[in-house]
């Protein structure tokens, strides 16, 4: 906090030593009191969004006849030096104005004078923050979109490259059946595609714009607020002014598409982190991608795919702070409310750098398609492919195919071999009508290929939804 018991009074304040709004006011507020209502130190963020909320609204003032154009030219060439000051990081962030808006119209007034004082003319805080905010949230989730495809595109590139290359598809972590690799990779560009429209779906939702709510109940002047609607980008005016500045659920929205991201990213972490495992031994990350340790010198970790894996955390936090801040409020604007950016920017922030990291550790790896490939036969994977050749083959119901192969299976595990070594004479001791042309089917390749059902795991199948990506993603 700064020490404003020195600071002199300020024409730009509300009256002697008072705040912006101090005019009723006649004591100077408690330090506890700043120190709880300030939040300069994390809403500067909003700087961005609260110049262009004061442009859109000093416009419309002006073409609306609100305020005189001398003034409102005035006030626009104020706020150009203020942008200035803030590019430039010389802006005089100072917490005795609370707020980023205070911060800005106090400036304002310090470089062109009173007449700064017409900016807030039919506009309140109320609706200068959710404005301000909506177009943060609105930005964030643009940005998360655009880097959710760059994290396709990078998956996309190295499933183009493996997509026949075998490894084993799991359940429960044991190992199920063959798969590609490419496949596998596949599966998170779908996951990664439906977050990104998550994010869109929620900006559509998001897209109307709170400013001139004023402070809950409108305003008595002419103002037009399609105009600034459509000056900041969004489709329409919010159409009830008390949901105007209540309303944050666009946020708890956007956080909650964050937290299913996360989620997703979070799985795919992990499985770089079993990968990587020399057990594994599926991939390989560079240096790039790891860390040492400062004891055990063979040590490669994964540090980037564990904190992506973490960050979840943060972000589900992040909701949860935000819905419980919400519950409960009465209409309309409460303080509570800037509680709300902490948890969001932080989400985001996130966010962000898991997508980024992510999207890099991806393009950084490299599979060990030989050690997959022989994992990919582990485990008896062929098993299915057994019992399937007995249907087409013997029309044997799939029920007593599936207990054929059980046998088989267990006779295997016995000798100690795979499927695929048990002799004919073994197969044929189990049942008779098995023929040396099931052989074909043991093998994970046939095993991949046969798998030709749209979505499945038969290379050309992986192609074709390559293919069909590649197209969406342009
Ligand atoms: N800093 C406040 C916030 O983030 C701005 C709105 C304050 N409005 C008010 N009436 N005190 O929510």
């Amino acid at each position: 906090m700064t020490d404003n018991a020195s600071k002199k009074p300020d024409a730009a304040k509300g009256g002697e030593g008072q705040a912006m709004w101090g005019g009723r006011f006649s004591a100077k507020p408690a330090e506890l009191m700043q120190a709880i209502n300030v939040s300069i130190s994390f809403d500067k963020r909003l700087w961005a969004q609260d110049l262009a909320g004061s442009r859109a609204h000093a416009r419309m003032l002006i073409s609306q006849g609100v305020i005189a154009s001398s003034d409102g030219e005035e006030i626009l060439e104020g706020l150009a030096r203020v942008e200035d000051e803030l590019l430039t990081g010389t802006f005089p962030f100072r917490d005795e104005y609370e707020d980023i808006h205070m911060n800005i119209e106090a400036r304002l007034r310090e470089l062109i004078g009173p007449v700064a004082g017409r900016l807030h003319t039919a506009r309140s805080r109320n609706d200068q923050v959710a404005v301000d905010f909506r177009l943060w949230v609105r930005e964030a989730c643009d940005r998360s979109a655009a880097q959710l495809e760059a994290l396709q595109n990078a998956l996309l590139a190295q499933a183009e490259q493996y997509a026949d290359a075998l490894m084993p598809g799991f359940t429960h972590l044991q190992p199920a059946q063959p798969v590609t690799f490419g496949h596998h990779l596949m599966a998170y560009v779908e996951m990664f595609g439906r977050d990104a429209d998550r994010f869109r779906d929620a900006r559509a939702r998001m897209n109307e714009c709170p400013l001139g709510a004023a402070a809950l109940a409108g305003s008595p002047f002419p103002i037009d607020r399609h105009a600034t609607a459509k000056a900041l980008g969004f489709d329409r005016p919010t159409a009830n002014s008390l949901d105007s500045v209540s309303a944050r659920d666009f946020a708890l929205e956007a956080l909650s598409a964050a937290t299913i991201t996360a989620t997703h990213l979070s799985r795919l972490a992990e499985e770089i982190v079993l990968w990587t495992t020399p057990m594994f031994g599926f991939i390989k990350l560079t240096d790039a991608f790891t860390t040492g340790s400062s004891i055990m010198p063979q040590k490669k970790n994964p540090d980037a795919a564990e904190l992506i894996r973490a960050k979840v955390g943060r972000i589900l936090g992040s909701l949860t702070t935000l819905t419980v801040v919400m519950k409960g409020l009465p209409l309309a604007y409460s303080k509570d409310m800037q509680e709300d950016k902490v948890p969001t920017f932080e989400a985001f922030d996130a966010l962000e750098l898991s997508l980024l990291a992510m999207a890099g550790m991806i393009a950084d790896l490299t599979p060990n398609t030989a050690k997959m490939a022989a994992a990919a036969g582990a485990g008896f994977s062929t098993a299915t492919d057994l019992a399937d050749w007995l249907v087409r083959t013997l029309n044997m119901p799939f029920r007593d195919a599936h207990h054929v192969t059980g046998s088989a299976v267990k006779l295997a595990e016995g000798l100690g071999v795979d499927l695929a070594d048990l002799s004919l004479e073994h197969f044929q001791a189990i049942e008779p009508r098995i023929t040396a042309e099931v052989y074909a089917v043991l093998t994970p390749a046939a095993s991949a290929a046969s798998r030709i059902s749209y979505g499945g795991t038969a290379p050309a199948q992986v192609r074709a939804q390559i293919a069909r990506w590649k197209e969406l993603l342009g």
